[in-house]
């Protein structure tokens, strides 16, 4: 579905993923995995559209998406969900998530997809009418996971939705991902807790320094050999 063929982007004069190439599979959960720095981030902003791709080319279903400014990726069916969750503070829960459904072509379907966020997560409901800038952070997390999912994407990417959560939270943000994933949601999940990852997704990319350095089906990873890439023992 989507795919990454020697991608370069940085920050300015400063380049930071060299020749990066990877895909995503419809259906399938990709996690990226990789230390504090490696480019995780920098990745998903150049799929997104907020970096320019400065080498290589990035397609979804073949077709051409670098290039695609951010606004249109909606379009597309890209949602992403980034480190900082970036929810509307001062509004609703529940206006936070028709805001997930802005663009013209999903109003009519508003209704039914606010239920389905309130039966996936059913904290959101309890809390439809608060103000979202006063929800923890897990419920934050949830209600970023649910506004995206408003726009019904057909791929959704995570930046490490676990940061900064409780272990019991974090449990609950990895159950959420597993079920999106049974619905058959085509999934790219960034994360630091590389064992939780690996053990939900059905491909693994270990990026270090900008680069892909370990490429492998999720069933076939060593962990060990895993914790010695992301070291560079
Ligand atoms: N806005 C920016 N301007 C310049 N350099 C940046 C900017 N954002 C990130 N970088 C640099 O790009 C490199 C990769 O950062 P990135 O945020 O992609 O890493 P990451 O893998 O997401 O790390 P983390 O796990 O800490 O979120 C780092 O060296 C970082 O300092
Ligand atoms: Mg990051």
């Amino acid at each position: 579905m989507l795919e990454l063929d020697r991608v370069r982007a940085g920050y300015g004069a400063i380049n930071v993923l060299w020749d990066v190439s990877m895909r995503a599979q419809a259906g399938q959960l990709t996690a990226i995995i990789g230390p504090n720095g490696a480019g995780k981030t920098t990745l998903l902003r150049a799929v997104m559209g907020l970096l320019p791709v400065t080498g290589g080319e990035i397609r979804l279903d073949g077709g051409r998406l670098d290039g695609t400014p951010t606004w249109h990726m909606a379009d597309h069916g890209l949602a992403m969900i980034t480190e900082d969750r970036l929810i509307f503070r001062d509004m609703s829960v529940e206006e936070n998530l028709v805001m997930g459904a802005f663009h013209p072509s999903h109003r009519a379907h508003v209704k039914p997809r606010l239920e389905r966020s309130y039966r996936m997560f059913p904290r959101l409901r309890e809390r439809r009418a608060q103000l979202a800038g006063s929800l923890s952070g897990g419920e934050a997390q949830m209600l970023a996971m649910a506004r995206a999912l408003m726009s019904e994407p057909r791929l959704l990417i995570v930046d490490e939705p676990s940061l900064g959560l409780a272990p019991v939270i974090v449990n609950e943000v990895f159950e959420t991902l597993e079920r999106l994933k049974a619905e058959g949601r085509t999934i790219i999940l960034v994360e630091q807790n590389t064992e939780r990852a690996i053990g939900i997704a059905d491909h693994v990319y270990l990026m270090q320094s900008g680069r892909i350095v370990l490429s492998q089906r999720a069933a076939e990873v060593d962990l060990d050999h895993v914790s010695d890439l992301y070291f560079a023992r």
